[in-house]
C-alpha cells in the first residue's frame, strides 16, 4: 500500500505580488478587512458559540475579533455528534471524501485574497507568507484527497495459498483531535484536519488560542464544501482550558499535534496514563536547525539562503535556521556580507509589499526573545543587531539579531524568532560538527552549502534529521515534493505532505476467507 502519488494533481498557483493585476485585489481585501472584527469561537455541529475574548493583531495591538474557550458541555456535544457521524463518513469511501476535499481546495482558492488578508491581520504574517500559507493549505487538501481515493477505496488483494482469499482494508479510527500552532494558522490547521478526514475520521480541531479566527473561517469553508457539520467541529481555547477534556475523553481515537516539544510530551504522558485503548499520537515539534557552510560554498548564494532560512516569517518557522556553522577560512568575508544583507531588511507592517519581517506573535514570544538577547549579550559576540530606532512603536516587533557563539551546546532550547547564532569550524572538524548536531537530540531540518562532490551524500547519511537541504534555503517544504517532519525531539513522523502520512490516521483490517 505504501507508495507515491500516481493520481494527477496540480499545486496551487497562488497570487503573483509583482503583477499589479494580482496584487491589487489582495491589497484591497486587506484594507476592507482592517478595522472589522471577526468571530472565531467554538463551532459545534455547524453553530458558532458565544465569543468574548479579544484576539489581537500582533502588528498593531488592535482587536481583530473575538474568541472563547469551548466549555465542557460543548466538547461533550462535539464528541457525541462526531462519534455517531464518523461511521457514515468512513463508509462514504475515499472517492467521495476526495471529491469533498477537492471542493475545499477550490473554495480556498476562490477566497485566496480574504484568507491571505486574515492570516496577515490575525497572525502578523507578511503577504508573501500568507500567500504561501493558503497555497500549502490548498495543496494539502488535494494531496490528501488523492490519498483518500488511492488508499481508502477498494481493499487491496493480497497473495495467499490456493483456496484462500486475503484482503487488506483501511478504515478511519474514530474521532481524531487535531491540535495546531499559531505559526501556520491555516496551512497546518488544514493539513491535520483534512488528513484525518481523508482517512475516514471525524475531527475535533483545536487551533492555537492566538489564531482562532482563520481556523473558524477554514471550518466554515470545509462545511460549505460538504464536510458534514457533525463530522467536523472547532474547539477553540487555550491548552490549559480545553486540553484536558479533549485528551481525557474515552471517545478519543487519535491525536495529531503540531507545536512545541514540551506540549507534545505533556500530551503523550496524558495519553499514556489513560485507561482503555492505547491512543496514537502524531507529534510534529520544534527544531534546533543547523546549516553547515564549507570553504567551497558560493558566498552570495549562502547569504541569500541564510537570510531566507533564518528570518523569513520572523524566524517563526519550526524549520528555520538557528545555528550557522561556517568554515573559519571564509567566515570573516561571509559574515561581513551577511551583515550587509541584514542591514537591508525592513521590519514593519506585514500588509505592506515592501516589508520583509513582520511582528512576532505576542508579548510572551517577544519577552522570551528579549530575555535571550540579554543572555547572549553576556555569552556571545554581537555580529548584527537591528537598529532599535527603526522598530515600529506599536505591536510586538523584534528586529533580527546575529551573534557568534563558541559552541552550540550553549543553546539548550529552540529560540523561536529572528535570532541567528554563528559557530566557526576548522577543516577536519566536519565529523565532529555532525556529531554535535546529532547530540542536540533535535532532528528537523539541516542545510549544507558545499561544492565538494560526494559530501552531500556522505553528510546526509550521517545527520539525524527529517529534512536535509543542500545548496539552497531550508524552509518552505512543498506538499508532495518535500515531505516534511522530524525525528527525535522534533517529532514522531510520518511526514506531512508525504505518501505515508494518511496511514497513521487509519486502522488496518485483514480479511482472510477459506474459499
Ligand atoms: P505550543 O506547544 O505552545 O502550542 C501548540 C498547540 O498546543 C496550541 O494549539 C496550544 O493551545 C496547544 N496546547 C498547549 N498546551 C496544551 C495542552 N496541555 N493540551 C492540549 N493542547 C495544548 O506551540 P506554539 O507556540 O503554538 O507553536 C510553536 C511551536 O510549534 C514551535 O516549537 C515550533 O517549532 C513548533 N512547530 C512545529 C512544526 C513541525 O512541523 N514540526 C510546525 C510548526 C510549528
Ligand atoms: N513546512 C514548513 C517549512 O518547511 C514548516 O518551512
Amino acid at each position: 500500500l505504501l507508495g507515491g502519488e500516481p493520481l494527477p494533481r496540480k499545486n496551487s498557483h497562488g497570487i503573483e505580488l509583482t503583477d499589479p493585476l494580482d496584487a491589487e485585489p489582495l491589497l484591497e481585501a486587506v484594507s476592507n478587512m482592517r478595522g472589522k472584527q471577526f468571530k472565531g469561537g467554538p463551532i459545534i455541529k455547524g453553530v458558532m458559540g458565544e465569543t468574548d475574548e479579544p484576539v489581537l493583531n500582533p502588528a498593531t495591538g488592535d482587536v481583530v475579533g473575538y474568541t472563547a474557550n469551548a466549555d465542557k458541555h460543548q466538547i461533550d456535544t462535539a464528541y457525541q455528534a462526531a462519534s455517531e457521524a464518523q461511521v457514515a463518513w468512513d463508509r462514504l469511501g475515499g472517492e467521495a471524501r476526495g471529491k469533498i476535499l477537492d471542493r475545499v481546495a477550490d473554495l480556498y482558492e476562490e477566497h485566496m485574497n480574504d484568507l491571505t488578508a486574515l492570516v496577515c491581520l490575525e497572525a502578523g504574517r507578511t503577504l508573501n507568507d500568507g500567500i504561501s500559507e493558503v497555497r500549502e493549505a490548498v495543496d494539502f487538501c488535494r494531496y490528501y484527497g488523492n490519498g483518500a481515493r488511492l488508499h481508502f477505496g477498494e481493499p487491496r488483494d493480497l497473495p495467499g495459498p490456493t483456496g484462500e482469499s486475503n484482503q487488506l482494508y483501511l478504515t478511519g479510527r474514530g474521532v481524531f483531535v487535531a491540535i495546531s500552532p499559531w505559526n501556520f494558522p491555516l496551512a497546518i490547521f488544514t493539513g491535520q484536519v483534512v488528513a484525518a478526514l481523508a482517512a475516514g475520521n471525524a475531527v475535533l480541531a483545536k487551533p492555537a488560542e492566538q489564531t482562532p479566527l482563520i481556523a473558524a473561517r477554514a471550518v466554515e469553508l470545509m462545511h460549505e464544501a460538504g464536510v458534514p457539520k457533525e463530522v467536523l467541529h472547532l474547539i477553540t481555547g487555550t491548552g490549559a482550558a480545553v486540553g484536558a477534556p479533549l485528551i481525557e475523553d474515552p471517545r478519543l481515537a487519535g491525536v495529531a499535534f503540531t507545536g512545541s516539544t514540551e506540549t507534545a510530551r505533556l500530551i503523550n504522558k496524558q495519553l499514556a496514563d489513560k485507561e482503555g485503548p492505547i491512543t496514537p499520537l502524531i507529534a510534529e515539534t520544534g527544531g534546533q536547525n543547523v546549516m553547515i557552510v564549507d570553504s567551497t560554498a558560493l558566498p552570495e548564494q549562502v547569504v541569500d539562503d541564510v537570510i531566507q532560512s533564518a528570518f523569513l516569517s520572523a524566524g517563526q518557522r519550526c524549520s528555520a535556521l538557528r545555528i550557522l556553522c561556517v568554515q573559519d577560512v571564509i567566515a570573516d568575508n561571509l559574515l561581513n556580507m551577511l551583515k550587509g544583507a541584514c542591514e537591508e531588511l525592513s521590519l514593519g507592517d506585514p500588509s505592506k509589499l515592501s516589508t520583509d519581517i513582520g511582528p512576532v506573535i505576542d508579548e510572551k514570544a517577544l519577552g522570551l526573545l528579549e530575555k535571550h538577547r540579554e543572555r547572549m549579550a553576556n555569552e556571545a559576540k554581537p555580529l548584527f543587531a537591528f537598529d532599535e530606532g527603526k522598530k515600529p512603536s506599536n505591536g510586538t516587533f523584534f528586529g533580527p539579531q546575529v551573534v557568534e557563539i563558541e559552541d552550540f551546546s550553549l543553546l539548550k532550547r529552540e529560540v523561536f524568532g529572528p535570532f541567528l547564532h554563528v559557530v566557526r569550524f576548522k577543516a577536519g572538524e566536519l565529523e565532529d560538527t555532525i556529531r554535535r548536531i546529532n547530540a542536540t537530540g533535535y532532528g528537523l531540518t539541516f542545510g549544507l552549502h558545499s561544492r565538494i562532490e560526494g559530501r552531500a551524500h556522505a553528510v546526509f547519511k550521517r545527520v539525524n534529521v527529517g529534512n536535509c537541504y543542500v545548496n539552497r534555503d531550508m524552509v518552505g517544504a512543498v506538499v508532495g515534493v518535500n515531505p516534511f517532519g522530524g525525528q527525535g525531539l522534533s517529532g514522531t513522523g510520518p511526514k506531512a505532505g508525504g505518501p505515508h502520512y494518511l496511514f497513521r490516521f487509519a486502522e488496518e483490517k485483514t480479511k482472510t476467507i477459506n474459499t
